[in-house]
């Protein structure tokens, strides 16, 4: 898992995976934050981690290439992003062909980018969401899997809304790893089919 943020998501999918008949398992943490909250996270649960950071290398095509060799250390059979908030380049994505998956606290194609819950407020949306997708080269545009929508209630502001979205943002991405775990996932075009 590609993570730099608080970590719920990840927290979400550690909780699950110590269940046997879930499916997947989390392998790994890389996070391009040093002292990034899901680093704690991961050594709690024993998990494996590594900080990959850009400062660190000396061009923005030498980080991808570090970053892919970190990830492929854990040989993943899925790569999943949340709150990986860097725009991965076509040679990471090459490595992991169809299989870096990515959630976003917006209904895509909507409101897609580094600000989805506060455009999707700005524009006066009565109901947004969260959407989890294939990566591919664009930003937000790959195939999508599953979605779940979240009403904006009045008094909203970016926090109520990001945590209320949240929510079902974790439900939506540990039920759809399982799945992609124990089933498989096909991108056939524009279409993301979970099974065999
Ligand atoms: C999630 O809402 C994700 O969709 C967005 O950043 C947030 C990360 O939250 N890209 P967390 O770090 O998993 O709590």
């Amino acid at each position: 898992m590609l993570a730099s943020g608080g970590g719920s998501n990840l927290a979400a999918l550690l909780a699950a995976h110590d269940d046997a008949a879930y499916g997947a398992r989390v392998v790994g943490v890389v996070s391009d934050k040093p002292g990034a909250g899901v680093l704690e996270l991961a050594r709690r649960a024993g998990v494996p981690s590594v900080v990959v950071a850009p400062g660190d290398f000396a061009d923005r095509a030498a980080w991808n290439r570090g970053l892919g060799e970190a990830v492929a250390v854990f040989q993943p059979d899925h790569v999943v992003l949340a709150g990986f908030m860097r725009i991965l380049a076509p040679t990471f994505l090459e490595q992991f062909p169809g299989r870096v998956v990515n959630t976003h606290p917006a209904l895509l194609p909507a409101f897609p980018g580094a600000h989805g819950v506060r455009d999707a407020l700005a524009y006066g949306v009565r109901v947004t969401g969260c959407t989890v997708h294939v990566v591919d080269d664009g930003v937000d545009t790959g195939p999508i899997i599953a979605q779940t929508a979240v009403p904006v209630l009045d008094g909203d502001d970016e926090e109520t809304l990001h945590e209320r979205i949240k929510v079902a943002e974790r439900s939506l991405l540990v039920e759809t790893v399982g799945r992609i775990a124990r089933e498989g996932l096909r991108v056939e075009g524009r279409q993301a089919v979970v099974g065999p």
